[in-house]
């Protein structure tokens, strides 16, 4: 963990799509500044703009206008090369729908981004063997993605995304795709990585996943409408008062769970 240096800072990040008819601003001035450690969930309606938002940090797309940082080190204005390698020492990434190599053993799949990275294979299997033991399914090493659970699938995801050690873990809707227990072994493992010091960003449109986080940003239209501080003395005046409960009512059940035992019974 580094505490000297921004695990993620944007300021003025703008991007806008073409689109048929009129162009889609789908960021319009985005500041957000995440420290080494935090826990970060994003929420907001769809279409408000948080794939975008990841995207762009991960440098799989370039904003039109403002400035990020990882680690300290500029993502914008770098050519795909620097990208990449940019990409491979400070972000793993996790989707909705795993996205693994179904033909790769369990192991492979984890082992391969040290691998691309450059590592020998013998350190990267070693690494992938102690992630799949973190993680939980260190007994499937030798089998194929298919024949895992649904939790399971996702917790091989974020062993992969864990490979190369990021800075940063990203995850866009990482209980999307699952059941109650499958999404519960995963928020659990979040909280685990995010307890062992891990800066992770949860984008979710489920409250009950959002409470993990310590930190809850909220987006709507392609800008961020709160930012609390990770420790809003008061959960009642945090909020301003336009934020419709109906629209999704995380925000005070993430405020009681930052500030009461909060665990439900079914995320054990
Ligand atoms: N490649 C693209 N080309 C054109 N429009 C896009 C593109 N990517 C995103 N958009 C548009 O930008 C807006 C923001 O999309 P984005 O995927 O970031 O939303 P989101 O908040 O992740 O939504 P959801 O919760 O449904 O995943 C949407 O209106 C979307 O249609
Ligand atoms: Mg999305």
């Amino acid at each position: 963990m580094n505490t000297e240096v921004a695990a993620l800072d944007m300021r003025g990040v703008r991007r806008t799509f073409e689109a048929e008819n009129a162009p889609v601003r789908a960021l319009r001035g985005v500041d957000l500044a995440v420290g080494g450690g935090e826990f970060v969930a994003l929420m907001g309606p769809s279409g408000c703009g948080k794939s975008t938002l990841l995207n762009l940090v991960a440098g799989l797309d370039v904003p039109d206008e403002g400035m990020i940082a990882v680690a300290g080190e500029q993502v914008t204005g770098r050519s795909e090369d620097d990208l990449a390698r940019l990409r491979r020492r400070h972000i793993g990434i996790v989707f909705q729908f795993f996205n693994l190599l179904e033909g790769m053993t369990v192991l492979e799949n984890v082992a391969l981004p040290a691998l691309i990275a450059g590592r020998k294979r013998r350190m990267a299997e070693t690494r992938a063997r102690d992630l799949l033991d973190l993680l939980g399914i260190g007994d499937k090493a030798g089998t194929l993605p298919g024949v895992l659970s649904g939790g399971q699938r996702q917790r091989l995801a974020i062993a992969r995304a864990l490979a190369n050690e990021p800075t940063l873990l990203l995850a866009d809707e990482p209980t999307g795709a699952l059941d109650s227990e499958g999404g519960s072994e995963v928020i659990e493992l979040l909280r685990r990585l995010h307890a062992g010091g891990q800066t992770i960003i949860l984008v979710t449109h489920d409250a009950d996943v959002a409470a993990a986080a310590k930190r809850l940003v909220r987006m709507r239209d392609g800008r961020i409408v709160t930012q609390p501080e990770p420790a809003a003395a008061d959960p009642g005046s945090a909020e301003p008062a336009a934020e419709p409960a109906a629209a999704e009512p995380a925000a005070a059940e993430h405020a009681a769970a930052e500030h009461g035992p909060g665990v439900r019974a079914d995320t054990r």
